[in-house]
């Protein structure tokens, strides 16, 4: 394919072959390019993991980085997504990883077929995070291996969420079963046809993985202000939560994490948590996803 911009792109199948790949270059797996290849990272909106993952796996595959800064670029005298994207495709670009915080800017540029340069959704407002979703999904898999009737929690921020949007879509279509908890007025109707929405403390005995979210600041509004504290006392993974937890259970996050907010700060590097697991998987989820796009293109 020669974008992927949206997890409804991919079925099981897709979504798995991609998981397998990423094991493969978790497992040493190495590739050489056909051609050189270039790649432009547009962040228009802040990011860590997701920035220089994209960074480490292009360099591990072999590609070129051309720097691009949202601050310095064009774009802030007038110059469209779509302009700057058909400037970078004419200087060579073979992809562009692209964070917006326009839900589904992609729409637009992909309407008319008149790109001809690889877009990767690095996150679109509250809409997808396909390579977050993946990445979450390799490390589910690393656990359980099988995703059927596995019990998924999600908690937290979930309507301001491209993560709880993409993860819930993919679990369920990879057979297992999803359950949201927290406040009620961050859930929406639009996530019904996923999961049930429960208590967290009747739901979390029962879970193979707990989901947190991060309470997304930057989309609540201005005049919307969260109690920290209280936050964390009715929604957050405290000790005595972390004790409730299953065994085998585990918890992710995609972080950046608020410690001591959604989790105890000592449980961020505890022996459930794979909150940094999803960091180093990212990085090879990000390779099988270039390498998809590099094979379209014929580099790879
Ligand atoms: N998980 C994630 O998208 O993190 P960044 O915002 O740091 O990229």
């Amino acid at each position: 394919q020669p974008n992927l911009v949206t997890i409804d792109q991919l079925d099981a199948e897709d979504a798995l072959d991609l998981i397998h790949e990423a094991q493969a270059y978790k497992a040493g797996k190495t590739v050489e390019l056909k051609r050189p290849a270039y790649a432009m990272n547009l962040f228009f909106e802040d990011s860590t993991r997701t920035k220089s993952s994209f960074q480490m796996a292009q360099l591990k595959l072999g590609m070129k980085i051309i720097n691009f800064n949202a601050q310095t670029s064009s774009v802030n005298k007038g110059e469209s997504l779509y302009d700057t994207l058909k400037t970078i495709e004419s200087i060579g670009v073979d992809i562009a990883v692209i964070r917006h915080s326009e839900n589904n800017y992609y729409r637009d540029l992909l309407k008319n077929h008149h790109l001809n340069i690889g877009i990767v959704n690095a996150g679109d407002g509250s809409g997808q995070h396909p390579s977050q979703c993946l990445l979450d999904m390799m490390t589910i898999a690393e656990q359980f291996h099988c995703f059927h009737d596995l019990k998924v929690l999600i908690v937290g921020d979930i309507s301001h969420s491209r993560v709880a949007r993409s993860n819930a879509q993919m679990l369920t279509r990879l057979g297992a079963k999803v359950y949201f908890a927290g406040p009620k007025q961050w859930f929406d109707d639009t996530f019904t046809q996923y999961g049930e929405y429960g208590e967290l403390d009747d739901l979390l005995p029962q879970m193979d993985v707990v989901n947190l979210l991060r309470i997304q600041n930057e989309r609540l509004g201005a005049d919307i202000e969260v109690d920290t504290g209280d936050y964390h006392e009715r929604y957050g993974l405290t000790k005595a939560r972390y004790d409730q937890m299953k065994e085998k259970a585990i918890i992710i996050h995609p972080a950046p994490v608020n410690r001591g907010v959604e989790i105890d700060s000592d449980l961020v590097e505890s022996p459930k948590s794979r909150i940094f697991t999803q960091m180093e998987n990212g990085v090879f989820v990000r390779m099988a996803i270039l390498s998809r796009i590099l094979r379209y293109r014929k580099a790879l």
